[in-house]
């Protein structure tokens, strides 16, 4: 589906709730899966990646029953062996965590997903599980990937990138593995994996930078998911850049290790607020209120803050557009393992609205401020953060742009457009 942006209101106002953290969805989902009992998540998402991950739960046995937004598991305690190949579609997250957990069972799986997927490296658990013994075939370390029963054994793993992803998989396999798994990253990434393995009663550690985890029975989950503030992040944006807006976005996830786009919108000097801070199931949330600021000024993002916003980056180089002076960007190669080359997608198409931006091997250079200008057909590749990072642009575009693609905003914020429409 292609979408036209057009400038067919003045400002944006009022106050919306932000919909399911992906993340903690997918995390939910599968760690009640593996815990005997029953689990009730409330607030679960509605986008295709956290579906991903519950369907290969049922498919793996599980009972899972779904009334909207609200999802109960009743689980056996384990996983049985699939009767085909699980699919993960677009879902990095799927793969990655759900390949940790499948390596140290008892029964053969192969994990599959789309094409997009199935380009992007899985070298990164590979590695690792296999140094615990794990039996994984695949072709130059892409899916599909053919995971073999096989005994585990815990490992001490130092990562040299930043991965959630990677972090989770290894601590997943460590659930199931002879002995202690010490884990370590080189900077903090997302750590919802351990504060929730340590609610459902896991055998976990987490001392400064290190993570130790062994064998553990997991406690039946009980848990309100917050907002997702990677999907708020196109609201944040938006509420910035768009002349006179002032919104309040309700019950957004704003755990430190998520944060990284408040803290540099601060630097930017844009009015952002957070209210009504408290701790939702081991999870910070809070209110977050942004006013429309007309003097922004550009910044550098490179270092230890990039795996708090990794995701956030397309849309924080579209407000970098929007500042008066450069904004640098580095430290951030891994935006091109993402859904798409995220370096080269967001410089090609912010460079068609008119923006001064330059690709570099590891983030992008960009002058501002600059009038972004429409009449033009942009492309999503079939990136849901791409397209929706387009979209907020084309708010601010003197003339309607085109989007392709744009229904890939699904993957993880259905509830995308009906949102910005309460607000215009
Ligand atoms: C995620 C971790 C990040 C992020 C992805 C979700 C997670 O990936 O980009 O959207 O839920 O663990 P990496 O761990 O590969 O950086």
């Amino acid at each position: 589906m292609n979408l036209v942006v057009n400038k067919d209101f003045r400002t944006l106002n009022g106050q919306i709730e932000i919909p399911s953290d992906k993340s903690l969805s997918h995390r939910a989902i599968i760690f009640s899966s593996l815990a005997k009992g029953k689990s009730v998540i409330n607030n679960f998402s509605k986008g295709q990646d956290p579906l991903s991950s519950l369907n290969i739960c049922k498919n793996l046995g599980i009972d899972i029953e779904q009334n909207n937004s609200t999802i109960t598991v009743n689980s056996h305690g384990k996983f049985n062996k699939p009767s085909s190949a699980l699919d993960c579609g677009n879902s990095g997250t799927t793969m990655r965590l759900i390949a940790g957990i499948l390596a140290g069972q008892e029964f053969d799986s192969v994990l599959k997903g789309d094409e997009s997927l199935s380009k992007r490296p899985m070298k990164r658990i590979v590695e690792p599980l296999s140094l615990m013994g794990a039996n994984i075939g695949c072709d130059n370390y892409h899916a599909p990937l053919n995971i073999r029963c096989a005994n585990l054994h815990g490992i001490n793993y130092e990562s040299a990138i930043a991965s959630a992803q990677v972090k989770s998989c290894v601590l997943l396999a460590g659930l199931f593995a002879q002995g202690i798994t010490t884990y370590k990253e080189i900077y903090p990434s997302r750590n919802h994996t351990e504060i929730m393995l340590s609610n459902m009663g896991a055998n976990i550690i987490c001392e400064n930078n290190l993570i130790k985890i062994e064998k553990s029975e997991l406690n039946p989950l009980n848990i309100n998911i917050c907002g997702d503030i990677s999907s708020a992040a196109y609201f944040i944006a938006a509420g910035l850049i768009v002349p006179d807006s002032k919104i309040i976005l309700k019950n957004i996830g704003l755990n430190p290790t998520r944060c990284g786009i408040i803290e540099v919108i601060k630097k930017m000097g844009g009015s952002i607020e957070i209210l009504d801070q408290r701790n939702v199931c081991g999870e910070l949330v809070g209110d977050v209120k942004v006013e429309y600021t007309q003097d922004l000024k550009g910044t550098e993002i490179g270092g230890e803050i990039i795996p708090a916003l990794i995701d956030e980056i397309p849309v924080i180089s579209l407000l970098a557009t929007q500042c008066e002076g450069q904004t640098i960007i580095k430290d951030a190669f891994d935006l091109r393992n993402k859904e798409s080359d995220r370096i080269k997608t967001t410089v090609s198409e912010l460079k068609k609205l008119g923006v001064n931006i330059k690709e570099t091997a590891d983030g992008m250079i960009i002058q501002g401020k600059t009038k972004l200008h429409g009449e033009v057909e942009v492309e999503s590749y079939k990136d849901h953060r791409l397209a929706m990072t387009l979209y907020v642009a084309g708010l601010i575009c003197d003339k309607e742009i085109l989007i392709k693609d744009f229904e890939w905003v699904n993957i993880s914020f259905p509830e995308f457009l009906e949102l910005f429409e309460k607000l215009k």
